[in-house]
């Protein structure tokens, strides 16, 4: 299979986790799209969705899906979203897409977290892909030289704000062999709204599209 049938089959599997008569979480991303399309032929079984971002929002609703604000929800029973990087423990990098933030916020509410990648997002070690973190804009070069003492480089994302009106550095460099660790360091630098490391909440289930099929590795 192609990345791209990949993706496909992953969003496809992921309906399976979608109790009956439910609010759904749902992520941001180029598979979260494929799981918003599969999503849309099973909307009249769903009560609604909470979007992790406003792109995401949009899509549900061409859709047709009911979009919820998370304010007015107190049960999200399954929350599904893609990766940039992912463990076999289920410790993830994500905000590749700059929507850390919403999409940690309702894995946050959410009971189980079903994350849908294709093969090249498995990995041994996270670190690989530069970790993004969300950054309140005047908090930007003291956040920068803090991250350098750390060990990271951090690189400005240039010409993106975030859903929320904050930038983002992407920090390269980095070997994260404790990610629970370092995502509590990260987010106690003032001036950080979060870091897209999901460790302290990892994902529950992980559906990973292969040449052979979906396979799945659940904690
Ligand atoms: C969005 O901010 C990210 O966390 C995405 O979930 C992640 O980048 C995966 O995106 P793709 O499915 O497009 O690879």
């Amino acid at each position: 299979m192609t990345q791209d049938e990949q993706k496909r089959a992953v969003a496809a599997a992921a309906i399976g986790y979608i109790p009956a008569g439910c609010i759904v979480g749902v992520g941001t991303g180029s598979t979260a799209n494929y799981f918003i399309d599969e999503l849309a032929k099973i909307k009249n079984k769903i009560e609604g969705a909470v979007a992790s971002s406003d792109a995401t929002a949009q899509r549900l609703k061409k859709h047709g899906i009911e979009v919820l604000d998370l304010n007015n929800v107190s049960d999200i029973p399954v929350y599904v979203d893609g990766a940039d990087e992912i463990t076999e423990h289920l410790h993830m990098i994500k905000g590749g897409g700059g929507a850390l933030t919403r999409e940690k916020i309702v894995a946050a509410v959410a009971r189980k977290f079903i994350c849908i990648t294709d093969q090249t997002k498995l990995v041994n070690v996270l670190g690989n892909f530069p970790l993004p973190i969300e950054v309140i804009p005047m908090a930007r070069s003291y956040v920068a030289r803090e991250i350098v003492q750390l060990g990271g480089h951090p690189a400005l994302r240039q010409g993106f704000i975030t859903d929320n009106g904050n930038v983002i550095l992407d920090v390269h460099g980095l070997q994260i062999l404790n990610p629970v660790e370092l995502e509590g360091t990260l987010n106690q630098i003032t001036g950080v709204v979060t870091n897209g490391l999901f460790a302290r909440r990892s994902a529950n289930t992980l559906l990973l599209g292969t040449d052979n099929g979906v396979r799945t590795i659940s904690i």
